[in-house]
C-alpha cells in the first residue's frame, strides 16, 4: 500500500531504525502465562523477586489456582482459604442491585454478612478456575491447506477443537475450551472448572463503591473504593455444584497473600487477570474507523440517552436504582470512547500506523507471501467503512429505546419461522412499560439516526425536524406494543403473530432494517469480516517475520495474561504531573452533600478525622486509596489482582486513565496507567468502617 521509492541505502537505514523501533515495547504487553518464562528474565530485571513458574506451573499449586474468571467479563481473586474473594464493586454490581429494594438498598447503604448463613446466593453467577492450558496449533491446524476457503478451513477447525475437548475433559468434570491467538496463526486450549455456587459477602455502600460515580470514571486522581466480595461455595465431594444449603465454602489450591507494605513510585508490579478485547496489530484504516466513525456516532447516541435517563435518575430514588446498572454501562462505553478518540489524535495514530505500513510494505515487497496484504487489507476496510457505519447507527441508534427493542423482538417473531417463533413465545418477554423517559429517547435518537442517515426512506419522508418529530410521537402512541394486553396475547396467538407487521412501531423498526442491514449488506459486511480476519492472520505473520526478534504479545481475548510495570506517575498535559497516589484526604476533598456520587459517609469521616486508620495507614500516617501503574490492562481486567515483587496481592485493578483508554489499539507508556485500589483501603472499609473484621481475619496480611 502506498509504496515509495527510495534507494537501497536509504531503505537500510529504514530498516534499521524498524527494527530497533518495534521490540521497544515499553511495559506493553498482555503475556500468555504458560510462556511467560519468555518474560521471566525482563520480569526480573524490572524487579521481581519471584519465578515465572510461582505465577503458573501445571503440577504445583501456583499464583493463578488464586485466579478466576468473573462471569464472562470480570477477574476475582482468592484471599482465604475458605473461598473468599475479591472483584470490584462495579463487577458485582449487578447481583449487588439486584438483591437491593428501595427498603433494602444494599446498592446505597452497602451488604456485609456478618455469618456465613448470611452470604446471598447469586443465581447464574459463575467463577472459573484455570486448570491448565495447552498450545494445541498442531492439532487445530493438522491438514488445513493454506489456500483452504476460510469456510472449509474453519469447518476443520471446528472439528479438530470438538475433538480436542473431548479428550481433555472426558471423565472430568472440567470444561475445556480453545481460543484462536493471532488471528488464528496459534491455538490454545483451556481446560477450566466452572464453579456455579457462588455469594456475595460484601459491599461497600455507593458512595465508596462507586464514589465519584460516572464523573470520575476513568479519570485519575480516583477515590473509588471499587471493591466487593464474593464466596464461592462447592458440594460435599468439592467439586462445582449448583446452589445448595448443603453446599460447603470452597478450598482454593492457593490464595493471594496480602502485602500491607504499600506502593512506592518506581516499584515492579503486576496484574494477572481476564482482558477481553484488544486491536493491537490493526491496520491505519482501522484506527480510523474506530476513532473517527464509530466512536463519534455511538458518542453523540449515548449522550442523548445518557441525558434522559440522569435527568430522571436525580428527580427519583426508585428510578434511581431501576436505571443504575443500565447507565452505568451506557455511560461507561461513552466515556471511553471520548478519551480512546482524543488520545488516537493526540498520538497520530492513524499515521504511526500508516508509516508502520510503509515500512512493512518496502519489507514485503520482495516476498510473494505479503507483498500485497495490506493492499488487500485496504480495499477491504474501504468496502467496509460504509457499511460499518449504517450499522453502527442501527445498533446504537434504532434499538437506544426499550421501544425500539420490543419492536425489534416482536418484527424478529412475525418474520421467522414458527418453530422459532414458538421458541421465542416461550422465552422472550415483550412487556414494555410505557414511560416518559423511554419514549423521548425514541424520539430523538431517532431523529438523530434520520438527520444522519437522508437516503434513507423514512428520512425522506418526512424530512424537515417538526415532521419527523410529529411522525415518531404519532408512531409511539398508535403502537400496540403500548397496549399491554395486546402484548401478553402474543403468546398465545403466534399463529398470527404476523399481524405485528402492520404495528407502525413494527413497521419502522422494519423500514430502518431495510435501509442498514439488507441481506446484501449483512453478506456483504460478513464477507469482508472474514476476509479481514484472514488477511490480518497473513500481516501479522509477515510483522512476526520481519522482526524476529521482537517477542509479539497476542490480542486480549478473554483469556488469562500476565501484565507487568511499575507503579509511575504522568504527565497529562503540559504544566501537570499526576502523582501515583491518592489518600482520604481527597475524598474529604471532592465531598459535596448536594450531589450522589460524592457524598461521603458520617462514619468515614468521623474514621478519617480521628485518624483511625490503623493498622492500615502508610508511613505518613495518611490512609492511602488508590495508585496507578504501567500495566497494560483493558476491560476484563477489572478485578484483577494487582501482585507485586513477590506476588502478595497490592492492589485491585479497576480502571485505565482516560488520557491513556486509546491502548486497546495503540499504547503509549507516557499517558497509558491503570488504576488500582490500595488493597490497605479496601481492608480498612471492611474492617473499621463495616466492622466486618471477621472477614478480614480470614485473611493472610503480611506486615
Ligand atoms: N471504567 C471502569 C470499567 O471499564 C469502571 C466502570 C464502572 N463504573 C462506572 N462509573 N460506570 O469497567
Ligand atoms: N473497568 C474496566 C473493566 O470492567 C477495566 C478498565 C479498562 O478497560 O481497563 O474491566
Amino acid at each position: 500500500m502506498r509504496p515509495t521509492h527510495c534507494s537501497l541505502r536509504s531503505l537500510l537505514a529504514v530498516l534499521l531504525i524498524a527494527c530497533l523501533s518495534l521490540p521497544a515495547l515499553a511495559d506493553e504487553g498482555m503475556w500468555i502465562p504458560m510462556l511467560l518464562q519468555r518474560n521471566e528474565a525482563d520480569m526480573q530485571a524490572k524487579g521481581m523477586h519471584i519465578s515465572a513458574k510461582d505465577i503458573y506451573d501445571i503440577n504445583n499449586a501456583c499464583l493463578k489456582d488464586a485466579v478466576i474468571l468473573f462471569n464472562q467479563g470480570c477477574t476475582g481473586e482468592f484471599v482465604s482459604p475458605e473461598g473468599l474473594f475479591l472483584t470490584n464493586h462495579h463487577c458485582g454490581y449487578y447481583y449487588i442491585t439486584s438483591h437491593s429494594t428501595v427498603a433494602h438498598d444494599y446498592l446505597t447503604r452497602g451488604f456485609w454478612a456478618m455469618t456465613r448463613e448470611e452470604e446471598l446466593p447469586c443465581p447464574g453467577l459463575t467463577a472459573t478456575r484455570l486448570v491448565r492450558m495447552e498450545d494445541v496449533t498442531a492439532q487445530v491446524l493438522e491438514g488445513v491447506s493454506a489456500d483452504a476457503s476460510e469456510l472449509e478451513r474453519s469447518q476443520l477447525i471446528d472439528e479438530h477443537i470438538a475433538y480436542i475437548i473431548s479428550q481433555a475433559t472426558q471423565g472430568t468434570h472440567y470444561r475445556a475450551i480453545v481460543k484462536p491467538f493471532y488471528y488464528g496463526n496459534q491455538y490454545f486450549m483451556y481446560v477450566n472448572e466452572v464453579f456455579t455456587d457462588v455469594r456475595l459477602v460484601g459491599a461497600p455502600p455507593s458512595n465508596i463503591g462507586k464514589f465519584g460515580g460516572d464523573t470520575d470514571n476513568w479519570m485519575w486522581p480516583r477515590h473509588t473504593g471499587d471493591f466487593s466480595m464474593f464466596r464461592v461455595y462447592v458440594n460435599r465431594e468439592g467439586k462445582p455444584a449448583p446452589y445448595s444449603t448443603d453446599n460447603v465454602p470452597y478450598q482454593p489450591k492457593k490464595h493471594l497473600e496480602i502485602s500491607l507494605k504499600g506502593v512506592q513510585e518506581g516499584d515492579f508490579t503486576f496484574v494477572f487477570g481476564y482482558p477481553g478485547t484488544t486491536h493491537r496489530y490493526v491496520t491505519s484504516d482501522a484506527v480510523d474507523l474506530a476513532a473517527n466513525v464509530q466512536n463519534p456516532i455511538c458518542i453523540d447516541l449515548r449522550t442523548i440517552r445518557l441525558k434522559h435517563y440522569n435527568n430522571a435518575m436525580n428527580r427519583n430514588a426508585a428510578l434511581r436504582l431501576k436505571y443504575a446498572s443500565r447507565v452505568a454501562s451506557i455511560a461507561n462505553g461513552w466515556k471511553k470512547w471520548q478519551g480512546e478518540s482524543q488520545g488516537i489524535a493526540r498520538l497520530k495514530g492513524v499515521e504511526q500506523k500508516q508509516e508502520q505500513e510503509r515500512l512493512f510494505q518496502r519489507w514485503a515487497d520482495n516476498n510473494n507471501e505479503y507483498r500485497d496484504v495490506l493492499t488487500k487489507l485496504h480495499n477491504a476496510y474501504t468496502q467496509l467503512r460504509p457499511l460499518q457505519e449504517r450499522a453502527v447507527y442501527f445498533s446504537e441508534g434504532v434499538h437506544a429505546s426499550d421501544f425500539m427493542g420490543t419492536a425489534a423482538k416482536l418484527f424478529q417473531l412475525a418474520t421467522t419461522p414458527d418453530s422459532l417463533a414458538q421458541r421465542h413465545a416461550d422465552e422472550t418477554s415483550y412487556a414494555y412499560e410505557p414511560t416518559d423517559v423511554d419514549s423521548a429517547i425514541f424520539i430523538e435518537t431517532m431523529r438523530y439516526v434520520m438527520k444522519h442517515n437522508p437516503q434513507w426512506g423514512f428520512a425522506v419522508a418526512h424530512p424537515t425536524e417538526a415532521q419527523a418529530t410529529e411522525e415518531l410521537q404519532r408512531i409511539y402512541h398508535s403502537s400496540r406494543i403500548l397496549n399491554k394486553a395486546s402484548l401478553d396475547s402474543v403468546k398465545q396467538h403466534v399463529a398470527q403473530c404476523d399481524q405485528w407487521l402492520n404495528d407502525p412501531a413494527v413497521d419502522l423498526y422494519s423500514s430502518a432494517l431495510d435501509y442498514a442491514f439488507t441481506a446484501d449488506q449483512q453478506h456483504e459486511r460478513r464477507r469482508l469480516n472474514v476476509d479481514i480476519n484472514r488477511l490480518m492472520r497473513t500481516y501479522v505473520r509477515g510483522l512476526m517475520a520481519m522482526y524476529p526478534d521482537s517477542n509479539f504479545f497476542p490480542d486480549a481475548n478473554l483469556t488469562l495474561r500476565v501484565a507487568y510495570g511499575h507503579v509511575s506517575g504522568f504527565h497529562p498535559r503540559d504544566g501537570v504531573y499526576y502523582k501515583p497516589y491518592s489518600t482520604l484526604d481527597g475524598i474529604l476533598q471532592k465531598e459535596n452533600p448536594d450531589i450522589y456520587d460524592y457524598v461521603v459517609e458520617p462514619k468515614l469521616k468521623s474514621l478519617h478525622y480521628r485518624r483511625d486508620y490503623a493498622p492500615y495507614a502508610d508511613e505518613n500516617g495518611a490512609m492511602p486509596v488508590g495508585f496507578i501503574a504501567t500495566n497494560h490492562t483493558t476491560g476484563g481486567n477489572s478485578g484483577s489482582p494487582v501482585l507485586d515483587a513477590d506476588g502478595r496481592l497490592i492492589g485491585i485493578n479497576f480502571d485505565r486513565c482516560w488520557e491513556g483508554t486509546m491502548s486497546d489499539l495503540l499504547f503509549d507508556p507516557d499517558y497509558c496507567r491503570n488504576i488500582c485500589l490500595d488493597i490497605r483501603y479496601c481492608l480498612f472499609i471492611i474492617d473499621k468502617f463495616a466492622d466486618a473484621k471477621h472477614l478480614v481475619d480470614e485473611m493472610t496480611l503480611i506486615q
